[in-house]
């Protein structure tokens, strides 16, 4: 079985409410909360306001994704929120095993994500020490973006990574998840799989999740 945990991002912000209970509804196993700076990345998602309404309707561990400059800032206030998992990009970390310190002193999971470019090896030292690794399969900053075939066999040298260093740690993908791509990236070895677009723009959403999970 996959975990899916599909991206807000992607949803109807009109009627946020209506995806969310969609959400509860189905099956997936994570809420993936995209939040961005326009500076780490070149567009701006939503912030915190939108983050505490999503956390009092949703009843799915929240799975944040921050794609910001010194995301260490935001630790207490995304524990408060009661997310899960907070993932934090290794580029945007200078003190990256601290900051995964922190968010397991705040009660959280730790997951850390690679941009594109950014190999598997700089995470040699840390995998260990973190819960999931985020792959992004496209450039941060926007849905709906062409999936990277690179991104494939990364998720192999991960999973060697992973299996060599007896690390716990998920593999999640995000960016270009759909069904053409989902399933070659659970037989590469993938854990977890966010999916946008894919998910919020389908005529039946909650059989997309089923069928994502099923995988
Ligand atoms: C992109 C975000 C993704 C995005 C994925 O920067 O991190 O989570 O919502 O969207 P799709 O699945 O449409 O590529
Ligand atoms: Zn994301």
């Amino acid at each position: 079985m996959t975990l899916v945990s599909p991206s807000l991002l992607a949803a109807d912000f009109l009627h946020l409410d209506q995806d969310i209970q969609m959400i509860n509804r189905s099956e997936a196993d994570w809420l993936h909360l995209d939040v961005m700076d326009g500076s780490f990345v070149p567009n701006i998602s939503f912030g915190f306001p939108v983050l505490e309404a999503v956390a009092k309707a949703c009843k799915k561990p929240l799975d944040v994704h921050f794609m910001i400059e010194k995301p260490e800032r935001y630790i207490q206030q995304t524990a408060k929120l009661g997310a899960m998992m907070m993932n934090v990009h290794q580029e945007a970390c200078l003190h990256l095993h601290r900051t995964i310190q922190e968010i397991h002193q705040a009660g959280m999971k730790a997951g850390v994500t690679l941009n594109p470019a950014t190999p598997v090896s700089v995470l040699e030292d840390v995998i260990c020490d973190v819960d999931m690794v985020l792959l992004m399969s496209v450039n941060p900053g926007f849905g709906g973006q062409k999936f990277i075939e690179n991104t494939i066999q990364k998720v192999k040298r991960l999973r060697q990574l992973i299996n060599e260093s007896g690390s716990r740690a998920l593999i999640e993908v995000d960016g270009g998840v759909q069904g053409e791509t989902a399933p070659r990236l659970v037989a590469a070895g993938v854990d977890v799989l966010v999916s946008g677009s894919y998910v919020f723009k389908a005529s039946n959403p909650e059989d997309i999740i089923h069928q994502l999970r099923s995988l």
